[in-house]
């Protein structure tokens, strides 16, 4: 029982961190595929944009003297690594996978080529898209949503630490509420923080639906997959 048939799940890079102060921890990668290995199972396409946060941020670059777009490469190349560990864990978990890559580094994975990756989804393989967009100033969100319109995904799935979008920082309001559901109109008026602008708008352009759930919670990959009430939907 599956209510979407090509999902691209969005995973920052800080997910993969867990209580570590940088990189990858493994308990969390092992989470991650177990959770991802449970959804794919239920015969799900799905594609994954990986973040690399946890190894690098572009916008850091700020204090360091490194220049913005050469900064931003530097975060592309960490969502390489990420996209590295991700898919030798599923291949060790026996989860069928391919890593693409934005900006071509043959030795290591493969180039991104749209109807490639298309393939490899609807032979059931998990296709994990690294270096983002392949371009300075656009972030992994944007990356996501724009890979998840040029393959014609029915949804992007972002998983994050809170379990959905609520009508303020849950972590320091205690009054705010969380939304079901919400439409793009509404989280532009509310001034909500979803994705950035770039990712969000290209999603409302495109009639490209988002949910936010949390993706810590054991089985909630899933259950996102299978239409249950998880996260917040955000819809026209
Ligand atoms: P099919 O065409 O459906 O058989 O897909 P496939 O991925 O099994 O075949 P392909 O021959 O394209 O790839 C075989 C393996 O090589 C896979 O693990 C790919 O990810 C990998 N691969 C393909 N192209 C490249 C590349 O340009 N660089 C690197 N490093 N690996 C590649």
């Amino acid at each position: 029982m599956k209510k979407y048939n090509r999902v691209v799940l969005k995973l920052s890079g800080e997910a993969l961190m867990g209580d570590k102060a940088y990189g990858i921890d493994p308990q969390k990668l092992q989470d991650y595929v177990a959770n991802i290995k449970e959804a794919v199972d239920s015969g799900i396409q799905l594609a994954i944009v990986i973040g690399g946060g946890n190894i690098f941020r572009g916008m850091q670059a700020n204090d360091t003297g490194i220049e913005r777009a050469q900064a931003d490469y530097m975060g592309m190349l960490a969502t390489v690594m990420n996209g590295i560990a991700l898919q030798s864990a599923l291949v060790k978990a026996g989860v069928d996978s391919r890593l693409t890559s934005a900006i071509k580094m043959e030795q290591i994975c493969e180039p991104f080529i749209r109807s490639k990756a298309i393939r490899h989804l609807e032979k059931g393989r998990v296709v994990i898209f690294s270096a983002g967009t392949g371009n300075p100033f656009f972030t992994t969100d944007t990356a996501g949503s724009l890979r998840a319109i040029e393959i014609g995904a029915d949804v992007i799935i972002k998983g994050t630490r809170v379990d959905g979008i609520y009508t303020a920082d849950p972590e320091k309001d205690s009054s705010a509420k969380k939304y079901e559901t919400i439409s793009f109109e509404e989280v532009y008026k509310n001034g909500l923080n979803v994705m950035d602008m770039t990712a969000f708008t290209l999603c409302n352009e495109n009639k490209l639906p988002i949910i936010v759930f949390d993706m810590n919670k054991k089985g909630n990959l899933l259950k996102v997959i299978q239409g249950q009430s998880v996260g917040t939907l955000v819809n026209i």
